[in-house]
């Protein structure tokens, strides 16, 4: 399949795998890229620049093929060494960056003098235009479905990717709630050159987390995710376990009263012992609707193997042979 996403990237196949925090390490990424998609480390999982030297060379001696790194801008009050890591990216040879939180103008111009393709994810039309207007190759447009951060607009994909069509001139692919052929083909219809998926790959062989993750997103139906910390307008779609609970009714409790501080417990520092020890209890993680599309845990050649072969019957066959 050609699409703008696949010419831009020089990729097979229009799908992206999303940065997700101490899941993009190398070995997703690769398998994603050596699947003829576009794999993405996740950039802030590596604790300084130079371990992200480090993750970008292992991944090279994993694939020849392109892949991206992920630059999370956070709402936090010391800043990571962000000048440090878009050196490593530089250095490393990465062709593609996928950045997100706030505008990415900050490191745009470095990026661009490097001849890096950068995809700015976005959850609103006017963010993908800033993001446009500022000089991003594409974006990638978050719907409310999406696991992680999904603004605070609460549009859905399937009013989102056709407004994002009708205003972007840019190419863009769709993310949150992707998961099959069926997204890919309705992504597509709706406008979109390809899409981007974060729940489902977590759900893949190679991704190196703990099975327990892997078991509790197939375990998971549509109706598992919350919402939470929209009362400090830092929004997360997240897995419903005990720590969401205790979030949740903190957030009851407090109302415009509650601070960060009040549910550190459960959300700062969590990732590692759920995603590398398998605690899936012990915090809140991100996790999307999408989980009630995820019923197996194939590799990633399978899983855009049989998304790409799929999408192609169902154009062909159940769309060709409805004219
Ligand atoms: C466990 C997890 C961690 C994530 N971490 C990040 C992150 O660090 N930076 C980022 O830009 N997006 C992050 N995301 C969002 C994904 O890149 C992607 O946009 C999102 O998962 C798409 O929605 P989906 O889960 O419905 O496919 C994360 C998502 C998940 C599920």
């Amino acid at each position: 399949m050609k699409t703008r996403i696949t010419e831009l990237l020089g990729i097979e196949h229009p799908i992206i795998q999303g940065g997700m925090h101490y899941v993009g390490f190398a070995e997703l990424a690769a398998a994603v890229s050596n699947a003829g998609g576009l794999g993405i480390i996740t950039g802030l999982t590596q604790k300084s620049p130079s371990d992200l030297a480090n993750e970008i060379a292992r991944c090279r001696d994993m694939t020849d093929k392109p892949f991206g790194v992920n630059l999370t801008f956070l709402p936090t009050v010391t800043s990571p060494d962000y000048p440090g890591y878009v050196r490593a990216i530089i250095e490393g040879g990465v062709r593609v960056v996928e950045t997100a939180g706030r505008n990415p103008q900050q490191v745009l111009p470095a990026l661009k003098d490097a001849g890096i393709k950068v995809i700015h994810k976005c959850t609103s039309v006017r963010h993908s235009l800033k993001a446009q207007s500022i000089g991003c190759d594409a974006v990638s447009v978050d719907g409310f479905e999406c696991g992680g951060h999904p603004g605070e607009d609460d549009v859905p994909n399937m009013i989102l990717l056709p407004r994002a069509a009708d205003e972007l001139e840019i190419p863009f692919v769709a993310s949150g709630g992707m998961a099959d052929a069926r997204s890919l083909v309705a992504a597509l219809a709706l406008g979109a050159d390809g899409m981007n998926m974060g729940t489902r790959f977590i759900a893949t062989r190679e991704a190196p987390v703990h099975e327990n993750v892997k078991r509790a997103l197939v375990a998971a139906s549509e109706l598992d995710t919350r919402l939470v910390m929209r009362p400090l307008r830092n929004t997360e779609r997240v897995l419903m376990n005990s720590a969401t609970q205790k979030v949740l009714e903190k957030e009851a409790a407090l109302g415009a009263e509650l601070r960060f501080e009040d549910i550190i417990d459960e959300v700062a520092g969590v990732y590692p012992r759920v995603m590398i020890d398998g605690e899936t209890d012990t915090g809140v993680w991100s996790c999307g609707m999408v989980a009630g599309l995820i019923h197996d845990i194939p590799t990633c050649a399978e899983l855009i193997g049989r998304i790409m072969s799929e999408a192609e019957a169902l154009i062909r066959q159940r769309l060709g042979g409805m004219l």
